[in-house]
């Protein structure tokens, strides 16, 4: 199971006789989880492909449909990351999202990315949302800095009891802080799954919906592979999500160092184009959680 070999990896309290047993391990779990291991799809199974032996898969959108897959298990804190290459060329009013999400209806807890298309040439945008018991509305969005169709990059979503931290390869676009001592919720009692899909919404995704989805490029095909899913699987060992040895605990997951809060605040000089903290008609008084700085 790649959790408990991760724990290994990350964690070497070990006494030197295990050591040739732990890195064997390791080696391991060098290699990326198949689709299948820890995924199964949950939306027009004709629209998803494997492709090389299941290590990555292809989702198709077309006039019939989309699609969907959906992790098999549910975590409790941890670190989920996998590798997408967009819809590319004319992709205005797709949309490709992955989430995490606990599934329990008006107290949900989720934390959402959605890659938004855009005309061909235009930049692709990246919208991010986090639900904590229920309460949403905290819509960011930037603007890419590279074409994501062009080849795979890295998406995760770092999750610890002190914060959870969106990236786009290395770089944290958006930091979402556990403020429960100001009174605000932080989603840390569900488990959630993980999810993926490729769907339109043309009436609201790119441009507000003033850039419709031309059926004429379709179908629309979007690449994952690399997944990765580190932390702690529920139901399970229920001390495994208090446990302060969990590596995704460590004190360097805490808070971003140095390099990762200057690439940080790069992004959101430079390619921040909707910020709810900012958007005065939604948010007359400024929601709390915004005053944090970074
Ligand atoms: C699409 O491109 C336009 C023009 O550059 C830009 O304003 C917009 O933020 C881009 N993204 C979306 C999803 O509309």
């Amino acid at each position: 199971m790649s959790y408990s070999f991760s724990m290994l990896c990350k964690n070497v309290v070990v006494p030197l006789f295990l050591i040739g047993l732990v890195t064997l391990l390791c080696v391991a779990n060098a290699k990326p989880a198949t689709f299948l291991q820890d995924f199964h799809v949950t939306w027009s199974d004709s629209h998803i492909k494997q492709l090389d032996g299941g290590m990555g898969i292809q989702l198709l959108l077309d006039q019939n449909s989309g699609c969907g897959f959906a992790s098999k298990n549910k975590y409790l804190f941890g670190r989920v990351s996998m590798k997408i290459k967009l819809v590319p060329g004319d992709s205005a009013g797709t949309v490709t999202a992955f989430y995490m999400n606990s599934d329990t209806d008006n107290v949900r807890d989720e934390l959402d990315f959605e890659f938004l298309g855009n005309r061909s040439g235009q930049p692709y945008s990246v919208q991010t949302n986090v639900y904590a018991h229920g309460k949403g509305d905290k819509e960011q969005r930037i603007n890419l800095w590279f074409d994501p169709s062009a080849d795979f990059h890295s998406y995760s979503i770092l999750w610890n009891h002190r914060h959870v931290v969106f990236s786009v390869d290395d770089v944290p676009i958006r930091v979402y802080k556990n403020n429960e001592a100001k009174g605000l919720p932080y989603p840390k009692f569900q488990p959630m799954g993980i999810y993926s899909t490729l769907w339109e919404a043309d009436d609201w995704a790119t441009r507000g919906g003033l850039e419709k989805i031309d059926w004429n490029k379709a179908p629309f095909y979007a690449y994952y592979k690399d997944f990765d899913i580190e932390g702690c699987p529920a139901p399970g060992p229920s001390a495994c999500a208090s446990n302060p040895t969990n590596w995704w605990e460590g004190s360097s997951y805490q808070q971003l160092d140095s390099v990762a809060a200057r690439r940080y605040r790069w992004v959101r000089m430079n390619h921040m184009v909707y910020d709810y903290c900012t958007d005065k008609q939604r948010n007359p008084v400024t929601p709390p959680e915004c005053l944090d700085g970074i």
